[in-house]
């Protein structure tokens, strides 16, 4: 490997460390509350909580390495998609529920949407600057832990394809991962 080589591999290295740090800072806002229906010492709802922060920050990290060093143009294939599908198949399984959703109001394909109205307040306390949005539900079977966490536009490139991306604001939300996985 020729050094200039090696350098340009260093700066790409740092600038994809700098942008993971982006994300994982998304999750970790200080002043994130649980809300009302989660805020308690039950340690089965503590277990299911530090699996969606450790799914979240596994996706999102996919995400952003994927765009970053397989994505150069409109044809590629998309993180998103990527992402759509993984969340299928993974949500297919049973280990947990999980889909990607807009923030915007102009989603890419109309069927990644806020569909609940537990998915769509937690659209909007995200876009008022939440770092979180969660709740403890009775479901089929027993009980469920469902949270909504924030995708900011964490590199350039998603313009590309997510026009509309470029008017948004530093650090506003985008889009959102939905997670709904047992209390057990
Ligand atoms: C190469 C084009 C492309 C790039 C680059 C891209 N996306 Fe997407 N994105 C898509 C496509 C296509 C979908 C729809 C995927 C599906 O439903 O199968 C999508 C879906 C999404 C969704 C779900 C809501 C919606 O609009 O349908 C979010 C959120 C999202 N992308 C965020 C991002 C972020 C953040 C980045 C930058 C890290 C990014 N995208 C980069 C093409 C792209």
């Amino acid at each position: 490997m020729q050094p200039v080589y090696r350098i340009l591999g260093v700066v790409a290295v740092t600038a994809s460390l700098a942008m993971l740090a982006a994300v994982s800072q998304s999750n970790e806002k200080p002043d994130a509350k649980p809300s009302a229906a989660t805020r308690s010492d039950d340690p089965a709802v503590a277990r299911a909580r530090k699996t969606v922060q450790m799914l979240d920050d596994i996706y999102k990290n996919a995400v952003v390495l994927i765009t970053d060093k397989y994505v150069h143009d409109e044809d590629d294939f998309p993180a998103g998609s990527a992402a759509v599908a993984l969340f299928e198949a993974i949500s297919k399984k049973g280990w947990h529920q999980v889909r990607l959703i807009d923030a915007t109001g102009q989603p890419y394909e109309e069927k990644n949407v806020a569909r609940d109205d537990f998915e769509k307040a937690g659209i909007a306390r995200l876009k008022a600057g939440d770092a979180i949005y969660e709740q403890v539900v009775e479901a089929d079977g027993g009980r469920q832990y469902r949270a909504v966490t924030p995708i900011p536009v964490v590199m350039q490139k998603c313009v590309m394809c997510h026009a509309h991306y470029a008017n948004a604001k530093k650090n506003e939300t985008v889009g959102a991962i939905s997670y709904s996985v047992p209390v057990e």
